[in-house]
């Protein structure tokens, strides 16, 4: 049987491209997508690869705890219905958000997107992935996250948000929750990928005028959706990668994070924290309860 991936965000920008370079590289695809209109266009466009279930698409919103777990249970039952297997996880959704908004766990909405969805969907497919022979878990995090500092006392960002403090702290997380899975599987290989500037209409989405008008600016030195697609689809699929298992990835070469992101005791508070907004745990962290 071809190889399976997951990919979540892809009905535009970086997520879409990739969905597309997999195809390409014979890779089957479930996509993820939250906006049905969107979804519809793939179908049209890819009827041939949705008819042969080479492509499959699910709609689902990973904005909150329960969005991301019936997301991760329609997948799983695709999964199973197939050979019970899970090769590749490629966390791309993510948004940019200007003004404080919780969901309906009181999450903020940033922070439930961009990291607790990414820590729900790894969870509950984490079984899954460790059936392959090759399995990979890939989340995508930005070079903004070297911009963020780590309150314990301000995890959210729910006092003093702002958009660009909201999301680099998001972005912050995805790098440590990287290390600390990394930590403790080693079966699995998982890395942060840092696609760099990338012209995506991420900052106009969910953002007021200047932070709309501001990105407008920035990202026409971006580089188009292809160049991080072509990479992301690299560290996937090549032998070469194996060995940068836990890193932190930019454009394809293994980079420093920031600081931060190394420090155990960070790591390990975000995760504890995140096991208790949702209620996940990962089957290596009840081994080391026990043991302990
Ligand atoms: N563009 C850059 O320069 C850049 C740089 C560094 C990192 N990144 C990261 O790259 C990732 C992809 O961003 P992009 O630039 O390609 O922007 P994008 O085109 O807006 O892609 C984001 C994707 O996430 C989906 N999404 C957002 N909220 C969701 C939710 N609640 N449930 C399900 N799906 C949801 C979006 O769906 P819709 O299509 O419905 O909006 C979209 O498909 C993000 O994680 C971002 O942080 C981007």
């Amino acid at each position: 049987m071809k190889r399976l991936s997951v990919v979540t965000g892809a009905t535009s920008g970086i997520g879409y491209e990739v969905m597309v370079e997999l195809l390409n590289h014979d890779v089957d695809v479930i996509a993820v997508g939250r906006n049905i209109n969107k979804l519809n266009e793939i179908e049209k466009r890819f009827e041939d690869k949705i008819k042969s279930k080479e492509l499959i698409l699910v709609r689902g919103d990973l904005s909150d705890n329960q969005g991301s777990m019936d997301v991760s249970k329609n997948i799983i039952d695709l999964i199973q219905a197939r050979d019970g297997k899970l090769d590749l996880l490629i966390n791309v959704a993510g948004i940019v958000k200007s003004g404080y908004e919780e969901n309906k766990d009181h999450n903020e909405l940033t922070f439930a997107t961009n990291h607790l969805s990414v820590y729900i969907l790894t969870g509950l497919l984490y079984p899954f992935l460790k059936k392959s022979k090759d399995p990979r878990v890939l989340v995508v995090s930005s070079l903004s996250h070297y911009r963020a500092c780590f309150d314990k006392t301000n995890l959210q960002s729910k006092r003093f948000y702002n958009v660009l403090r909201g999301y680099q702290r998001s972005k912050l997380y995805n790098v440590m929750f990287v290390y600390r899975f990394s930590r403790f599987e080693k079966d699995i290989k998982i890395y942060a990928i840092d696609p760099g500037l990338v012209k995506t209409d991420i900052g106009d989405k969910h953002t007021n005028t200047i932070a709309n008008f501001v990105w407008r600016m920035r990202r026409k030195s971006g580089v188009d959706v292809d160049i991080p697609a072509k990479h992301m689809v690299d560290i996937a699929i090549l032998d070469r990668y194996l060995m940068d298992h836990g890193s932190y990835m930019k454009l394809g070469k293994k980079t420093k994070s920031s600081r931060i992101t190394y420090h155990t005791d960070k790591q390990d508070f975000l995760w504890k924290e995140s096991e208790k907004i949702t209620h996940v745990t990962y089957p290596f962290d009840e081994v080391s309860i026990e043991e302990s």
